[in-house]
């Protein structure tokens, strides 16, 4: 099985997919990760995230190893991660590596399920399982902001949201592979719903998907 969740940012799909991989047995890739890593290379090139030879070099040179880099939660990597991730050749260089993740998990897992923005749309259009994980901007820049504050950054919600926004609209707009919802994916708008809601209705649809393809 490959599921693929994607959403806007601060809307819990990291959390939801972690929680479903150890449920699942299932191989878990950040795909948010991989344009964090291009971002933060190419500010410590001392080049500018917008500038395409340099996002691209980056991309194409990229270290898979160190993706869970605490470095790449900073709010500048987020940003910087926008700005690459709207390059063509940013995206062209990644895909490979996330499809052949998604075919090819890890051994012992099954399966696999990866988060992101164009999942469902650009990387598995045939995922067996689509989410689609929202919430209000607001709710969402409440969640962040707790988990900034948590983590010791002197951070403010208003700025928090401010940024939420900008890189909302950037992901949608932008023409190589946007943010989108796939014609086949599934909902769940979250603004009302806890982690472990979220999470116990994702497990009663991936059962019955699961159950759907075994037959
Ligand atoms: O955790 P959060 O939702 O804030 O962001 P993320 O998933 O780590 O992604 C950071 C940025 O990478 C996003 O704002 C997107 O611009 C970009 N991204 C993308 O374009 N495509 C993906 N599959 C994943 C992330």
């Amino acid at each position: 099985m490959i599921v693929a969740i994607d959403g806007p940012a601060g809307a819990g799909k990291g959390t939801l997919a972690r929680r479903l991989a150890q449920r699942f047995n299932l191989a878990y890739l950040d795909t948010g990760a991989l344009y964090r890593a291009v971002g933060v290379r190419v500010l410590e090139m001392g080049a500018e995230p917008s500038d395409p030879a340099s996002a691209a070099h980056a991309a194409r040179t990229l270290d898979l190893t160190s993706l869970d880099s605490p470095r790449l939660r900073d709010e500048d990597a987020g940003e910087a991660a926008s700005q690459v991730a709207a390059i063509p050749e940013v995206r062209a260089a990644l895909l490979d590596f996330q499809r052949d993740f998604a075919k090819n998990p890890p051994s012992p897992c099954t399966g696999a399920v990866l988060d992101g923005r164009d999942i469902g749309t650009v990387v598995c259009p045939h995922a067996e399982l689509k989410l689609y994980i929202t919430a209000s901007a607001e709710e969402r820049a409440r969640r962040r902001t707790l988990e900034l504050q948590e983590k010791g950054f002197d951070v403010i919600q208003e700025r928090v949201l401010a940024d939420i926004l900008g890189r909302d609209e950037r992901d949608r707009d932008r023409s190589t592979a946007p943010l989108a919802m796939a014609g086949d994916a599934i909902v769940l708008d979250t603004t009302e719903m806890d982690a472990d809601m979220v999470f116990d209705r994702a497990v009663v649809l991936f059962r019955s998907r699961a159950e759907q393809f075994a037959e």
